[in-house]
C-alpha cells in the first residue's frame, strides 16, 4: 500500500507529528506550504492540520479542495489542537463530498502534549 503524508503547520506541532507519522508510514512528510498539489497517486494519503482563530487553515482547506479521488484511495486525518473537532468535520464533509473516502477515526495531540505523542504518532503511521 502506498502511503503518503502532507500537513499544515505554522508552529510547527503538527509538523512534528506528520514526521513522526511518516517514519512510521516510511515516507517523508511533506509541507503543503511547499507543495500546492499532490503530485502522485497514494492508497493512503495522512492529512493533517489545525485551526487557527477558529476555522481551518485556509491553506489545508485550499489544499484538500485540490484533491482528485482519482488520485487518493482513502484519508486518515491528524491534528494538534484543543478545539480542532471542527476542523476535522470540516475536513471529512469537504473530502466525503469529492467522493474520497475518510475513516472514522482520527489521530490527536494536543498542542501542550507533542513530544507524549510521538511514539503514538510513529504507531499511527504503520497501522496497515
Ligand atoms: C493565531 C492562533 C490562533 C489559534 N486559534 C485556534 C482556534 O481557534 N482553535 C483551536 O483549537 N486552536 C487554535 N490555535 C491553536 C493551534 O491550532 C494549535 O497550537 C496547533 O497545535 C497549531 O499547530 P501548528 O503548530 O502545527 O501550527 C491557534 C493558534 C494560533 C497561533
Amino acid at each position: 500500500m502506498k502511503k503518503a503524508v502532507r500537513y499544515f503547520s505554522r508552529l510547527g506541532n503538527t509538523k512534528t507529528i506528520a514526521e513522526a507519522i511518516a517514519d512510521g508510514a516510511g515516507v517523508q512528510a511533506v509541507s503543503i506550504s511547499d507543495e500546492k498539489e499532490l503530485e502522485e497517486h497514494v492508497d493512503l494519503l495522512y492529512l493533517g492540520g489545525a485551526p487557527y482563530a477558529n476555522i481551518m487553515a485556509p491553506e489545508l482547506k485550499a489544499y484538500a479542495e485540490k484533491l482528485d479521488p482519482k488520485q487518493v484511495g482513502s484519508v486518515r486525518l491528524f491534528t494538534t489542537s484543543n478545539w480542532s473537532r471542527r476542523t476535522v468535520l470540516a475536513l471529512k464533509k469537504l473530502l466525503g463530498e469529492k467522493g474520497i473516502p475518510v475513516e472514522e477515526d482520527y489521530f490527536y495531540a494536543h498542542m501542550l502534549h507533542i513530544k507524549g505523542r510521538v511514539e503514538a504518532a510513529r504507531a499511527f503511521g504503520r497501522k496497515a
